[in-house]
């Protein structure tokens, strides 16, 4: 189903058929308008954790909250009108087991109405992917570099410097696709090794960091439009909304100060009752 054509949302059951077909391309999305132009163009919208760090200015995505999800995956759920939506599961509010990580997928589910929630896998996190699929919550893992365990790994470096790290992303892998998964991010490892768990995997992996081995692309949407100054390796910057922006309001800020905004056209001139 071509992103530009379709008459319905995306299902994951679309996303699953993808596997090693035409590539699946993915942007993360926060609010409505945003999703709004982002939607003609991608297969699914990722409502991400990194919410946390581009939007509300966190050093990492830790503090982000369960009502922080549901409140962005509400407004990007307004704005994309065909392309399905996954909303990620923040950190704390599954790692204590299948019943936590149900209470609250459930919510993200019910209460946005989205199509699909992420969490990022471990092997420990098998017996949650399965208790959610079997309840039927569609589940997209994510193994490879796992953001919200950077307070254990230590840092952002990618994965697969050695045989052990390339095996535990291996290991990842296989669990979440046999506990269930529909499909995978797979970020910050090794081309080698995404090439690896892509012909390993029958579901689609979806890379960040990941090299063009995987079966689809994600992008956090402001780092590739350039609204940052610094960004990772992998990034392209497809656009440079900083300096776009920067110049749009320098203009405001002159027009406001030498009065010619407002302008004639910007005026009310009311006829008096
Ligand atoms: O939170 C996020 O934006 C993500 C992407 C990096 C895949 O998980």
């Amino acid at each position: 189903m071509s992103a530009q054509t379709r008459s319905r949302r995306v299902t994951c059951a679309d996303i699953m058929k993808r596997k090693g077909g035409e590539p699946i391309v993915s942007l993360t999305a926060y609010d409505a308008p945003m999703a709004s132009i982002l939607d003609p163009h991608c297969d699914f919208l990722l409502v991400g954790d990194s919410v946390g760090m581009v939007v509300h200015g966190l050093p990492t995505t830790v503090g982000v909250t369960l009502d922080m999800m549901i409140m962005h995956g509400k407004a990007v759920m307004r704005g994309a009108k065909t392309a399905l939506v996954v909303v990620d599961l923040p950190f704390g509010s599954y790692e204590a087991g299948p019943e936590q990580a149900f209470e609250s997928a459930s919510r993200v589910m019910m209460e946005t109405g989205c199509g699909a929630v992420k969490i990022e896998a471990g092997v420990y996190t098998a017996d949650i992917v399965r208790f959610l699929t079997d309840r039927g919550i569609p589940v997209m893992a994510h193994v490879g570099l796992r953001p919200q365990a950077v307070n254990v790994t230590g840092g952002f470096k990618a994965k697969g410097r050695s045989n052990d790290e390339t095996d535990t992303v291996l290991a990842e892998a296989e669990a979440a696709e046999k506990a269930g998964a529909f499909a995978m991010v797979v970020e910050g490892v090794d081309e080698a090794l995404a090439g690896q768990v892509t012909n390993t995997v029958s579901i689609p992996t979806i890379g960040i960091g990941a090299s063009a081995t995987c079966d689809g692309q994600i992008l956090v949407t402001p780092d590739m439009l350039g609204l940052f100054d610094w960004t990772p390796k992998f990034v392209r910057r497809f656009g440079n909304a900083r300096e776009r922006i920067d110049e749009a309001i320098e203009a405001y800020a002159a027009a406001v100060r030498n009065r010619t905004f407002p302008g004639e056209a910007e005026v009310y001139r009311v006829k008096k009752d």
